[in-house]
């Protein structure tokens, strides 16, 4: 039996949430990386994920300039870097100048991967959407990688951005 509530009351029962970094190099050549849990995969053949982005982000301007990006999924031991990434806007600084985080080049985009992640994804931007308040990016999935070492994924595990793994 259900209880019709509010939004909010009943949002609240999504966790644990996935968290994922996606990265896009600005109009300068500089990579941006943003945490995200707003993600979903969202075809198979070809492979693509789908992100929405708030409109405000400055993600959304490197995003729509290099029509490219990688998703990262952290792992549970990168929960500083996704409080860090997903708390500052690359408009005012250089993230991965101030936070450090160790990345690779990719290989078939013009983008970087996050080395110490459970895997990356090179996306390049198949459409955008209007969301309400964001913009669903979709990205056609163009190389995969995965840690060489097994890794547990990192979760949002309950509000205020708490983040950890998920059990
Ligand atoms: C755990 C976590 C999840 C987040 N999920 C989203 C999300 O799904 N969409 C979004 O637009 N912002 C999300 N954010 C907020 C952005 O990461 C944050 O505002 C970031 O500083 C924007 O960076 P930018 O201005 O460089 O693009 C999330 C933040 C955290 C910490």
């Amino acid at each position: 039996m259900q209880k019709q509530v509010e939004y909010p009351e009943a949002i609240r029962t999504k966790y644990p949430e996935q968290v994922v970094i996606a990265i896009a190099k600005d109009k300068d050549g500089k990579a941006n990386p943003i945490t995200l849990g707003w993600t979903m995969i969202v075809s198979g053949s070809p492979p693509m994920m789908a992100i929405a982005v708030a409109k405000k982000h400055y993600s959304v301007e490197a995003i729509t300039h290099s029509k490219c990006f990688t998703i990262a999924f952290p792992s549970s031991d990168m929960a500083d870097a996704a409080l860090f990434f997903g708390s500052r806007s690359g408009r005012k600084v250089d993230k991965f100048a101030e936070f450090d985080c160790a990345t690779e080049p990719a290989k078939a985009i013009d983008s970087v991967l996050l080395a110490d992640a459970v895997a990356n994804f090179e996306c390049e931007l198949e459409s955008q959407a209007p969301a309400g308040d964001h913009i669903i990016f979709t990205g056609r999935i163009v190389a995969s990688h995965t840690s060489a070492e097994p890794k547990k994924r990192l979760y949002t595990i309950g509000p205020g951005h708490k983040l950890g793994p998920a059990s």
